[in-house]
């Protein structure tokens, strides 16, 4: 049983996050940083560029070419994982690059590429998630244009009722996973995938919470990158 008396297994209510905590700029080398803890879950991700892309022939004349790469540390997960590319961090990397590059002034920056590293550290689920959140402030930290900051949240289905941020047991035991990310400002859908089953009435009460859920990461996207930017107490 994973909810009991309307409280989850790490005492959250159903539409509770986890606690998260997000530091922008933290690598020297990197054009722009983040650390970010979410739960369970410890990442870095780094941005370097727009820089010239090479070989040549990648190069695109009209756009920026947004390449994100997402990695676990073999120490990440309970069962050493083998280090090195998987289809599981390929997917992930492919989804996170179209999601971001969505909201990129690409066409500022042709014949370059922007590399994206997210290095995940520690998983406990909804890495995807909190990948590509620390990547969107790195992108920003780095001062890369863009429409909008991205931000990503899961919502899913546990013991039948539709709760927010899934632990890993709510992820591996329950019913439905289903990772958003959005442009909070536009309310637009980056990206969206799922897990498992819901009626449609529940897939619409799940992605109205993971909308909710992203809307307050972003708050916290914000405040990261103020803390390290700001120069005089905003009112
Ligand atoms: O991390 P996210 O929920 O976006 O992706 P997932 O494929 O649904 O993976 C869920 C969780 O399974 C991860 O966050 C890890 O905690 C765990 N996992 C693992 O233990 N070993 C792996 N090789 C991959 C994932």
């Amino acid at each position: 049983m994973l909810i009991k008396d309307g409280i989850r297994i790490d005492g959250r209510k159903p539409d509770e996050l986890r606690p998260i905590k997000i530091e922008a700029g933290v690598l020297y080398r990197a054009d722009g940083s983040c650390y970010l803890e979410w739960g369970g879950n410890k990442i870095m991700a780094a941005v370097y560029g727009p820089r010239e892309a090479l070989p040549r022939h990648i190069q695109d004349p009209t756009k920026a070419l947004v390449n994100a790469r997402y990695s676990m540390a073999s120490f990440s997960v309970e069962e050493r994982k083998r280090p090195g590319p998987d289809r599981r961090s390929t997917e992930i990397s492919k989804v996170t690059s179209e999601a971001l590059e969505s909201v990129i002034f690409t066409e500022l920056f042709p014949r370059t590429t922007i590399d994206i590293c997210i290095e995940v550290l520690d998983a406990e689920a909804g890495t995807r998630c909190a990948g590509i959140t620390a990547a969107a402030v790195a992108l920003a930290d780095a001062g890369i244009p863009m429409r909008d900051i991205p931000v990503a949240c899961a919502a899913g289905k546990v013991d039948g009722v539709v709760v927010l941020d899934l632990t890993s047991e709510e992820d591996k035991e329950g019913e439905a996973d289903l990772p958003v990310a959005i442009a909070p400002r536009t309310e637009e859908i980056l990206l969206l995938q799922m897990d498992g089953h819901l009626t449609y009435k529940e897939f619409e009460e799940a992605l109205e919470l993971a909308i909710k859920g992203c809307k307050q990461v972003a708050k916290l996207q914000r405040q990261a990158l103020l803390n390290k930017y700001k120069t005089f107490e905003v009112k």
